[in-house]
C-alpha cells in the first residue's frame, strides 16, 4: 500500500516525476508493478516541492481522490518545475482519516516525509517504542494515522538534534521491533538530502548528472535503477547515495550535512569597534560626577556565564517570567506576525528563541532566522545548533551592536524583530525614544511587527532581591566589569574594596546596581591615560534596570510610531511581553498660519504748527 518517491536535481517540471513517466507514481496508483501489498493506491495523493534553491519552504498540494481523477493536476504538473519534490498516492488503511490531510507528503518547517506501508495497532505503540510522544506533538498530528504518528516520532529526534538518517533508522527499528509486522518504508527530505528507510516494501533509487531520484519502485525499464537491499537506510544527495544496514545505522548525532551552507555570518561592526567604544564609555564615565559604566561591559565570557546563572537564581524571576510567556503565547505570536523571517537583537545563546522558532515553524511560515549580537562566538555556537535542529532554516547572523546599527534584514516576507529579555531597561527614557525610532523606522507596514520584553513595576522588596541574591551571584557579575577594565585596559581595580549594591529608585522607577567604594583609593587605567579618585562611600552606578508600565510604555511606543497590538503578561503579572506594529507616519501638521500683515505705519507725527 502506497508508492512515493523524492528528486533532487535540476529543477523539472513536476510531470516529468508524477505523469509522463510510464511507470511513474501516476500509473502507479492504479497498477503498481512491484507493490508487495494492496493493489490499487486510490485514496489520495500529495506532492510537496521547495519553489526555489532560495526558498526552503516546501509548498503542498494533497487531495483526497485518486490521483488520475484530478482533473487540475495536470495542468499544474506541466508549469510547476523544482529541483526538490517529494510525492506519494496513498491507499488507506481502515480507521484511519480519510481526507486529505492523512495523503503525504507531512510537512514541518523546511521538512517533508512520507511513509509507505503500514502499521498494526500504531494507536497502542508501547513508550518505548518512542511513541510516548508530548502531548503538543500528539495534538499536533496532521491526521488520525500510522503516518502521521511515525512522522511525530521522527520530528522530535530531528528536533532533538539527531542526523536525519539516524533518526529514521531509530523509528524504523523500533516500531519494527514493538510490531514485527510493521511494513516500514520512510521517506524524508529538506530539499537538500534525501533520506529513506526499506523495511517491508520495494525500494529504488537512480542517479543522474547532478540528480537523484528515490521511488517505491522503478519508473521505466532502464536498468540505471538500483534496489535497496531489506533493512537499510539510505542517504541521497545529487553528489551520491549511501545505504547503511538499519542496525548500523548513522550515529546519533552526526553533522548535518547541509548545516554550513544554510549559516552565513556577516561582521558588521568597524575594526577595532568594541575596543574604541570601551575606551570611549571608560573615560567619559569615570570623570563624571557621579561615575558611570554602561552595562554591556559585563559580558565577556565570565560575565555571560555568570548572567546565565543569575538566570536561574530564585530570586531572578524575569527569565522565567519571559518563558512562561512565551511558552503560552508563541503560537498566538506566530499567527499573528505569520513571520518568514525572525530576527532577534541582542540574541546570546537564542535560547528563548528556540519556542518563537518553533511556533513559526509550526505555522510553516518560517525560514529565516538573523541573530545580531555583538559576539561572534557566541552567534556562531547557536546559529550551528539551530542550523542542525531546524534542517529548513537559513541563519542569516550579524555581528552588531543594536545601539549603533539595528542591521535588520531585507524584507522577503513579513519580519518579527525581537528584543527579549528585559534589555529595554538597560536603556534610559531618550536612549529608549531613540531605539524605538530605529526600529520603526527599519519597519514596513508590510506586516512587519516588534516583540519586546519588558519588566513591570512591583513590589520594591521583590525586585531588590532579584538584583542582590543571596548566593552573592549578582554580586560577582557586578564586580566583574572591573575585571574586564583591568584585563582590558591594564587597570588596578581590587574587586575585593568595592561593594555590590542594588538601590531601587523611586522617581525613576528603575533598580540602579552599583559598586561602592569600602575605601579611598586611586586607580590608575592606563590604557586610557587615566587616573581617577574614589572616595571612601563613593558609588559607582554600573547598570539601570527600568522596569516599566502598560500605559507608560504604550505610549513611548505609541511616540515613535508602534501600535501596541498585543500584551501579554505571565500569570503572576510580573513581565510583559508585548506585540507591536508599525502605524503610518502622523500626517503633515498643518501648515502654521499666515503672519499677520505688518502693522500699519505708525501715523505721521501731527504737525505742528510753530
Ligand atoms: C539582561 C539587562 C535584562 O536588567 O535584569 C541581571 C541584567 N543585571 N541581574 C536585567 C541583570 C543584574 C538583566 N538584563
Amino acid at each position: 500500500m502506497c508508492r512515493h518517491l523524492a528528486y533532487l536535481g535540476p529543477p523539472v517540471p513536476l510531470a516529468r516525476l508524477l505523469t509522463e513517466p510510464a511507470g511513474g507514481l501516476y500509473e502507479q496508483s492504479w497498477a503498481p508493478r512491484r507493490q508487495r501489498y494492496g493493489t490499487v493506491n486510490a485514496d489520495g495523493f500529495g506532492v510537496g516541492w521547495y519553489p526555489s534553491a532560495g526558498d526552503r519552504a516546501p509548498a503542498r498540494y494533497r487531495r483526497a481522490v485518486p490521483i488520475w481523477a484530478d482533473t487540475n493536476l495536470p495542468d499544474l504538473a506541466r508549469t510547476i518545475s523544482s529541483g526538490a519534490v517529494l510525492a506519494a498516492v496513498r491507499s488507506a488503511t481502515a480507521g484511519t482519516s480519510q481526507d486529505a490531510s492523512a495523503a503525504a507528503p507531512f510537512r514541518s518547517g523546511g521538512w517533508l516525509f512520507s511513509h509507505n506501508g503500514r502499521v498494526d495497532a500504531w494507536e497502542s505503540l508501547p513508550a518505548d517504542s518512542g511513541a510516548d510522544l508530548p502531548a503538543a506533538d500528539l495534538l499536533g498530528l496532521e491526521a488520525h494515522c500510522d503516518s502521521a504518528l511515525l512522522w511525530a516520532m521522527v520530528h522530535r529526534r530531528l528536533r532533538n538534534g539527531e542526523a536525519a538518517a539516524g533518526a529514521l533508522a531509530s523509528v524504523t527499528r523500533q516500531t519494527a521491533a514493538a510490531r514485527p509486522g510493521a511494513r516500514l518504508n520512510l521517506l524524508l527530505t529538506d530539499g537538500r538530502s534525501i533520506v529513506a528507510t526499506r523495511r517491508g516494501d520495494t525500494l529504488w533509487y537512480r542517479t543522474g548528472p547532478g540528480a537523484v531520484l528515490v521511488a517505491s519502485e522503478p519508473d521505466d525499464d532502464s536498468d540505471d535503477w538500483r534496489e535497496v537491499p531489506e533493512d537499510t537506510v539510505l542517504l541521497a544527495t545529487p553528489g551520491g547515495v549511501s545505504t547503511t544496514p538499519l542496525h548500523a545505522a548513522a550515529p546519533h548525532r552526526e553533522a548535518h550535512p547541509t548545516m554550513n551552507d544554510r549559516f552565513t555570518l556577516d561582521h558588521r561592526l568597524p575594526d577595532g569597534y568594541l575596543d574604541r567604544t570601551l575606551r570611549a564609555d571608560v573615560t567619559e564615565g569615570l570623570t563624571a560626577d557621579p561615575k558611570i559604566l554602561p552595562p554591556k561591559w559585563f559580558y565577556d565570557a565570565r560575565g555571560s556565564v555568570l548572567f546565565e546563572e543569575i538566570t536561574r537564581l530564585p530570586e531572578y524571576y524575569p527569565t522565567r517570567a519571559e518563558h512562561e510567556i512565551l511558552q503560552h503565547r508563541a503560537d498566538e505570536i506566530a499567527a499573528a506576525s505569520g513571520a518568514g523571517t525572525l530576527v532577534e537583537l541582542g540574541s546570546g545563546s537564542s535560547v528563548k528563541t528556540r519556542l518563537l522558532l518553533d511556533a513559526l515553524d509550526r505555522r510553516g511560515t518560517l525560514s529565516r532566522y538573523a541573530p545580531r549580537d555583538v559576539s561572534p562566538s557566541a552567534l556562531t555556537e547557536a546559529g550551528e545548533a539551530l542550523c542542525r535542529d531546524y534542517p529548513g532554516l537559513r541563519v542569516e547572523a550579524a555581528v552588531t551592536d543594536f545601539e549603533a546599527d539595528l542591521a535588520l534584514p531585507d524584507a522577503t516576507g513579513p519580519r518579527l524583530v525581537a528584543f527579549l529579555g528585559g534589555t529595554i531597561g538597560n536603556l534610559d527614557t531618550a536612549q529608549r525614544a531613540a531605539f524605538f525610532a530605529a526600529v520603526r523606522a527599519g519597519l514596513t507596514g508590510g506586516g512587519d511587527a516588534f516583540l519586546l520584553g519588558a519588566d513591570l513595576v512591583k513590589d520594591p522588596d521583590v525586585l531588590v532581591r532579584a538584583y542582590d541574591d543571596s548566593q552573592g551571584v549578582t554580586a560577582a557579575f557586578n564586580k566583574n566589569v572591573l575585571q574586564v577594565i583591568n584585563r582590558e585596559l591594564d587597570a588596578d581595580f581590587d574587586p575585593d574594596t568595592f561593594e555590590h549594591r542594588a538601590v531601587w529608585n523611586v522617581p525613576e522607577e528603575r533598580i540602579e546596581m552599583r559598586l561602592r567604594a569600602t575605601v579611598a583609593r586611586t586607580v590608575k587605567i592606563p590604557g586610557v591615560d587615566l587616573t581617577v579618585d574614589f572616595a571612601a562611600g563613593e558609588e559607582m552606578r554600573t547598570e539601570i534596570s527600568v522596569k516599566f508600565r502598560r500605559a507608560g510604555l504604550t505610549s513611548e511606543l505609541a511616540e515613535a510610531g508602534l501600535a501596541v497590538r498585543h500584551w501579554w503578561t505571565d500569570e503572576a503579572g510580573r513581565f510583559a511581553l508585548v506585540l507591536a506594529t508599525p502605524t503610518p507616519p502622523p500626517p503633515l501638521p498643518p501648515p502654521p498660519p499666515p503672519p499677520p500683515p505688518p502693522p500699519p505705519p505708525p501715523p505721521p507725527p501731527p504737525l505742528l504748527c510753530p
